[in-house]
């Protein structure tokens, strides 16, 4: 077996891996779109003997100057429990010390998992706004039940804060509120909520509204 960076024609395997997981909801599922649009993201790993036979993948995907999250990790199951999840992470980690990553985070239900590659467990409410700026796009967005792990990279440094205003932000109105201030993560979200909402209006972006036409307007 061997990592090496995915390339384009690997990302139908990658996408069968993760959404053979999403399946069973292990893991959030992905688009052969996003797929696409984030291969360079992408390590996999190989066969020594067929290099195009993808049987592990696993994304770094940088959220700031100093932070990167690790998502969309798989390993095709005739081969789980032989070192691949955790030489795909570690990959990842490479990585992310070559950019200077100061801390690495997922957000997942096999934590014994990187428990074992150092990772800690932190509450959803102390990660950094960025995090939430992705659940909104997120299925689980109502009902997280992931747990948030982190890996510091740097001794004695911890990321910068999150600056809002450098976000894009989507041009949305969220109607109402995510329901359940008590489940993990519930109250920061609805704060979230607060920010994009109050964002969007001092920008003076127009909410985006869905609207059925009558088929014989333009
Ligand atoms: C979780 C997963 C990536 C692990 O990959 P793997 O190649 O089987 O794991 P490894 O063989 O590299 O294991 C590394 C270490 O973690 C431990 N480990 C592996 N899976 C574990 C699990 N589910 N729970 C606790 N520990 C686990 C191993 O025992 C090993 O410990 P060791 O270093 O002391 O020997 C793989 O089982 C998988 O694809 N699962 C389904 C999808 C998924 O849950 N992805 C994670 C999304 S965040």
């Amino acid at each position: 077996m061997k990592i090496r960076q995915a390339r384009m024609g690997d990302a139908g395997r990658i996408h069968y891996l993760v959404n053979l997981y999403a399946g069973r909801e292990q893991m959030l599922p992905r688009t052969m779109l996003s797929i696409y649009e984030n291969i360079r993201d992408f390590q996999v790993a190989v066969n020594d003997d067929d290099d195009s036979m993808v049987i592990g993948c696993s994304a770094l995907h940088f959220t700031w100057i100093d932070m990167a999250e690790i998502r969309s990790l798989a390993v095709d199951e005739a081969a789980a429990g032989t070192g691949i999840g955790r030489a795909l992470v570690e990959a990842n980690i490479e990585e992310a010390r070559t950019q200077g990553i100061v801390q690495v985070y997922a957000f997942t239900y096999v934590t014994g998992f990187f428990a074992r590659l150092g990772f800690r467990v932190v509450p959803h409410e102390s990660m950094p706004r960025k995090v939430w700026m992705d659940c909104i796009t997120c299925p689980k967005f109502n009902c997280c039940d992931e747990t948030a792990m982190v890996l510091d990279l740097i001794e004695g440094r911890q990321p910068e804060p999150f600056d809002l205003a450098q976000v894009s932000i989507p041009v949305v109105k969220i109607e109402g509120r995510p329901a359940g201030r008590d489940v993990p993560g519930g109250h920061e979200l609805h704060q979230v909520a607060e920010d994009l909402e109050q964002s969007a209006t001092t920008r003076h972006t127009r909410p985006l509204r869905l609207e059925r036409r009558e088929s014989n307007e333009e």
